[in-house]
């Protein structure tokens, strides 16, 4: 599949809020990335990982999701230590860190201002995910980060949201995979405590198991 059916543009203009919230940032950061920032990772991959949206300072800077974003610590470190990264994360996408069986996309693809984007940019973003999610495939695991991704990812597959809550650690299974739940990997929710190390990687930890089994 063509990558502009995957990835927004750079001057994507379905949402007038964050058009102009990308416009405000490229006159303050010209050296930043400030466009939507494109899936990242193995065209082969058989898990997606799907997060909310870019952060401002992180993947909206560097262009790569989760890159320079606190919550990009918590998750490079877990995928590196099971095996569905290769290299090292420096926070930086020339940083040589390559994915291996996996990507990574957000739900929405531009930075929304305090990070939180409105329900009309969720559903503008989404045919980018549906697109995302039947370009890969191999795919048999998909892993939301929070519930807004969950959400997000039901939708993008069609399926009825009141027979799928999201909780940590549920998993919903489909007919071609199965959609893992964890509480994002935001700094919020790891310095609260409802996210531990332990409970993030109990996840990734069961994604690579049913996996090979
Ligand atoms: N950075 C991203 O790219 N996505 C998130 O959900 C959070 C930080």
């Amino acid at each position: 599949m063509a990558r502009a059916m995957i990835d927004p543009g750079r001057d994507c203009a379905l949402c007038p809020r964050l058009v102009a919230f990308r416009r405000a940032q490229r006159a303050a950061e010209p050296a930043w990335f400030n466009a939507p920032v494109p899936t990242f990772g193995d065209p082969n991959a058989r898990l997606l990982i799907v997060g909310l949206a870019p952060g401002l300072r992180g993947a909206n800077r560097t262009g790569r999701p989760f890159t320079g974003d606190y919550a990009g610590d918590l998750l490079y470190s877990t995928l590196l230590d099971f095996g569905f990264a290769r290299g090292r994360y420096d926070a930086r996408p020339d940083d040589g860190l390559a994915l291996v069986g996996a990507a990574i996309t957000n739900a929405v693809r531009c930075v929304p201002p305090e990070n939180k984007p409105t329900g009309a940019e969720i559903s503008a973003c989404r045919p980018f995910l549906a697109r995302t999610i039947a370009a890969f495939p191999k795919l048999s695991a998909i892993v939301a980060l929070g519930r807004i991704a969950h959400d997000s990812t039901l939708s993008a597959l069609g399926a009825v949201r009141a027979r799928h809550a999201f909780a940590h650690g549920a998993a919903h299974a489909f007919d071609r995979l199965r959609l893992y739940d964890s509480y994002h990997c935001s700094r919020y929710n790891t310095n609260t405590g409802r996210l531990t190390t332990g409970m993030f990687r109990e996840v990734f930890e069961r994604v690579r198991r049913e996996m090979q089994g």
